[in-house]
């Protein structure tokens, strides 16, 4: 009966915990998405695909600039890695924004082009503000 109580304990307390770490990391599961959505984009050629996940990714960016990477939560909010993390996804916003034109107006080449500028700034922030 110990023994039951115990591992009913356990469990309860698992749970507990492992909800606290979603909410705690709601950036890294956010951009997981966001990798997601670009991923898809990335790779096809259909314009359709890759308006919609533009949209999809547009969203995310959006819902993630309202949050705060764990990393960084005990600084204060004009600390410069914030201020680069909202630097960074302003930018790419625009660059998003720059993509759905081209993809708006049919332009595949210049819609890859503008894909190429997202990944360039995603890689240029990861390296700037690595965990
Ligand atoms: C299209 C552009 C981007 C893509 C596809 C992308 C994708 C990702 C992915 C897949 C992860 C790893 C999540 C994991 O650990 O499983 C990640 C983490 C992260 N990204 Fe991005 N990202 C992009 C742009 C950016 C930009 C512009 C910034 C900052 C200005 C940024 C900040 C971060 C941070 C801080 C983390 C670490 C989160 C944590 O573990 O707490 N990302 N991103």
């Amino acid at each position: 009966m110990k023994k039951t109580a115990l591992l009913f304990c356990s469990v309860l307390l698992a749970t507990a915990l492992s909800a606290t770490a979603q909410a705690d990391n709601e950036v890294k599961t956010t951009m997981k998405s966001i990798g997601k959505s670009f991923g898809t984009a990335e790779k096809t050629d259909d314009l359709a695909v890759i308006k919609a996940e533009l949209a999809t990714l547009r969203e995310s960016v959006t819902q993630v600039q309202k949050l705060v990477p764990e990393h960084l939560k005990n600084q204060p909010a004009d600390s410069a890695d914030r201020k680069l993390y909202t630097e960074g996804l302003a930018k790419l916003l625009t660059q998003i924004d720059a993509a759905q034109a081209a993809a708006n107006s049919g332009k595949l080449g210049e819609t890859k082009v503008a894909l190429a500028n997202l990944k360039a700034t995603r890689n240029e922030y990861h390296k700037k503000l690595k965990p």
